[in-house]
Parts: structure tokens; C-alpha cells; sequence
């Protein structure tokens, strides 16, 4: 297949593109490049493509693939709240625009990058896909709203399938330290002990990004009757946690670690437990393989050696809320998010460059 990647410059995105090209696709991408300087270690192999906002794709941009796999929105809750409109903008607007323009041009699959934070406050039984949505953020509602604004473009020629993924964990060329159990791993590393604000009771599914690309590249690869419109939460039966049992686990693999918890409930309303049963049934080729003691372990493991302080781990490289702002605090993004210098490809080094450079 030929597929365009949207969001290839990401956490999620440089795994993804090398495993769809393993498979035998060929992969472009189109990116803005927000988070090209965030690297960890070596830098992604290069992805051939567009930089531009997905706020601006053009028809042109969607010529000739068959298949679209749109990761680029704005990534997380906390990026949600920094400037809600945006966040709608960006992630259900941009992405029902891009579907459509993808219909039009004939691309026959469209698998949008959607997640488990639309379920919201659903509490303590595993929701399936047909729970209803109780989004607590402005980032779950424009999932939710994507999600329907796309929906009614399903035709014969064009599938849309909703990937609702869990909260991702492991190890990217663009790793996010801003993820629960990247976060406390490092904390741990670094410090040598966490220590929890609240009790930790919420719930939540994990799972690890290199089970994510795959499941990307299932949705693609299988049969039309199989994941037409149909929604997958993304996960593996087994991965839902408590954050207090992840600290724990953080505990027991990192050596001289010491977890400890504040009395009294989480100011987090964001608790899920997920089923992953529809996922494994209908896409049985997809073979989750990580669990949260394996992420840990290779977390720790690659930041072995470097004596990052934890200050790094809330910085700019590595919290996408905080390179956004420094972004925005050097101007190299307007306050509508739109870039006025573009990175190069490969270095991440700001150049200006005209809107629709291509990278
Ligand atoms: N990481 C998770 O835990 C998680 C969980 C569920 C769903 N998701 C979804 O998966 C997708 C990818 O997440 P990620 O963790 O790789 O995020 P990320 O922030 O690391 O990557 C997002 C990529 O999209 C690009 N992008 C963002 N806004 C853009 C715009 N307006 N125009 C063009 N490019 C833009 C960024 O430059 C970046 O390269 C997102 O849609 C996210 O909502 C992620």
C-alpha cells in the first residue's frame, strides 16, 4: 500500500513508519514538525513528505495513496486545556477536513488516531466501544467529536476505523516523558524514589508503542467487512492499572527505589478500565506483546547511563505542553499554533522557510 502518515515526526509516528515499511508499504509523511528538536537518541530514519499544518492539507496532498493513517492532532490532555479551541481546531475539525479530502481523492482506508480518554469518568467496569462517552477534557470531547464528524463519510470506497488507543508507554527516537509510566519511571531513575500526590487510585490502560504500530498496521492490512467504521479500543486484556500498582512496579525494577503515597482520593477524573476483547477477535493477526514491567524495564534501561535530571523530564524536550509553550514563547509559533519558522528535516534546526516547504 501507499500510505500517508500523518504525525510521522512523533512519539507514536517514528515507530509506526519503520514498522509499516518492514511490511513491505511505502510510507510518506506530512507533519509540522512541532516536536523535530525533542529527540532521544538517534534520530528517526528519514520519512519522505510535506511539512504543513493538517489545518491547511491541501487535495493535492492526498493524491494517489491508498491508504491515510492520521496521528497528527495536539497529543494529550494537558495540551488540550493549554488552548481549547485549538485542540477542537486541530483534532476534530482538521481531521473530519482530512478525511473528507481523502474520500474525494479516492483513499480507500482512513485510521484515525483516536483514544481511550473519550470514555472520560466511566469508572470501574471495563467500558467496551459501545459505552457511552464521558470526555473530561476538551481533548476527549474532540476525539469524541471526530470521531462523529468522520463517521458519516463511511461509503463503499472509504473506511474510516477508529483506533481508540490506550495511553502509550516506551521507548521513540521522540520519546514523551510527559506519559504516566515513561514519567515515573524516570522520576525513578533520577531521583531515586516517587513520590505520589494522591493514592493513586485511578484506573487506566496501557500500552506499549511498538503494540500500537502494529495495531495500525492490522487495521490496514485486514480484511474491509472486518474494521469498516467500526471503532477498536487498542490495548491488551490483562493492561488495565491503578497509577498506584504502575508506581509499584516502577519500584520493583528500579533498584533502591522508594514509592510513597499521599492519603486521600486524586483530584483525577480521568478513570477508565477498558475491555480489549473486540480488538483481539476481530483483528486476531494483532499480537500484543509488552506488558507494563517489560516498558519499565526498557525505559530504565535506555536511560541508564545519561544522569538526566528529573527538571529535564517536565522540560521542553521531553513534555510536549512545555515545547509548545517554548515554542510559542520564541515566536516560532503564532498563537494560533500555525509554525512561522519551519524545522528542517533530520536536525530539527528552525529555518525559515515558505508555508508549504517540503521537508
Ligand atoms: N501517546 C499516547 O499515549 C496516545 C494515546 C491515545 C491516543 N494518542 C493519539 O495518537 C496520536 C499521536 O500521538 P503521539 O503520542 O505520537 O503525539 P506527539 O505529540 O508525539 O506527535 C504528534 C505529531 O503530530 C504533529 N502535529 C500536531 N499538530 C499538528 C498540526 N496541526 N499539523 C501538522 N502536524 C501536527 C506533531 O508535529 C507531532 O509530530 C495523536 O493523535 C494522539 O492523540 C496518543
Amino acid at each position: 500500500m501507499r500510505i500517508l502518515l500523518t504525525g510521522h515526526d512523533g512519539y507514536i509516528g517514528t515507530v509506526l513508519a519503520p514498522i509499516l515499511r518492514d511490511a513491505g508499504h511505502e510510507v510518506r509523511g506530512l507533519d509540522a514538525g512541532l516536536f523535530s528538536a525533542c529527540a532521544f537518541g538517534l534520530q528517526p530514519d528519514p520519512v519522505p513528505g510535506v511539512r504543513r499544518d493538517v489545518r491547511d492539507a491541501i487535495p493535492a496532498d492526498l493524491d494517489g495513496f491508498d491508504a491515510v493513517v492520521h496521528l497528527a492532532n495536539l497529543s494529550n490532555d494537558p495540551l488540550g486545556n493549554l488552548r481549547p479551541g485549538l485542540t477542537e481546531a486541530i483534532n476534530a475539525d482538521a481531521s473530519v477536513r482530512l478525511a473528507t479530502l481523502a474520500r474525494e481523492a479516492g483513499v480507500s482506508r482512513f485510521v484515525f488516531a483516536s483514544s481511550c480518554s473519550l470514555y472520560g469518568a466511566a469508572g470501574q467496569d471495563a467500558v467496551t466501544e459501545t459505552a457511552a462517552f464521558r470526555p473530561v477534557t476538551p481533548y476527549g470531547q474532540a476525539k469524541v467529536d471526530a470521531e462523529a464528524g468522520i463517521r458519516p463519510l463511511a461509503s463503499d470506497g472509504f473506511s474510516p476505523v477508529y483506533l481508540r488507543n490506550a495511553t502509550v508507554y516506551g521507548v521513540s527516537p521522540r520519546l514523551r516523558f510527559d506519559l504516566v509510566v515513561n514519567n515515573l519511571t524516570a522520576w525513578a531513575v533520577s531521583t531515586g524514589a516517587i513520590r505520589m500526590k494522591s493514592d493513586g487510585t485511578p484506573w487506566r490502560p496501557l500500552v506499549h508503542v511498538e503494540d500500537v504500530s502494529r495495531a495500525v498496521l492490522a487495521a490496514l492490512e485486514a480484511p474491509r467487512e472486518a474494521v469498516h467504521d467500526e471503532a477498536f479500543n487498542v490495548g491488551r486484556e490483562g493492561e488495565n492499572y491503578q497509577i498506584r500498582d504502575v508506581a509499584t512496579i516502577v519500584g520493583d525494577e528500579v533498584p533502591g527505589c522508594e514509592v510513597t503515597f499521599a492519603d486521600g482520593a486524586s483530584p483525577d477524573t480521568r478513570s477508565y478500565r477498558v475491555s480489549f476483547a473486540k480488538i483481539a477477535e476481530r483483528l486476531p493477526d494483532w499480537r500484543p506483546t509488552w506488558t507494563v514491567r517489560d516498558g519499565v524495564r526498557q525505559v530504565r534501561d535506555a536511560l541508564e547511563g545519561l544522569d538526566l535530571p528529573p527538571e529535564v523530564f517536565e522540560g521542553p524536550r521531553y513534555s510536549r505542553i512545555a515545547h509548545l509553550e517554548s515554542l510559542l514563547a520564541s515566536g516560532a509559533l503564532a498563537p494560533d499554533l500555525r509554525r512561522t519558522t519551519w524545522p528542517a528535516s533530520g536536525d530539527g534546526a528552525a529555518t525559515p522557510a515558505p508555508a508549504l516547504a517540503n521537508a
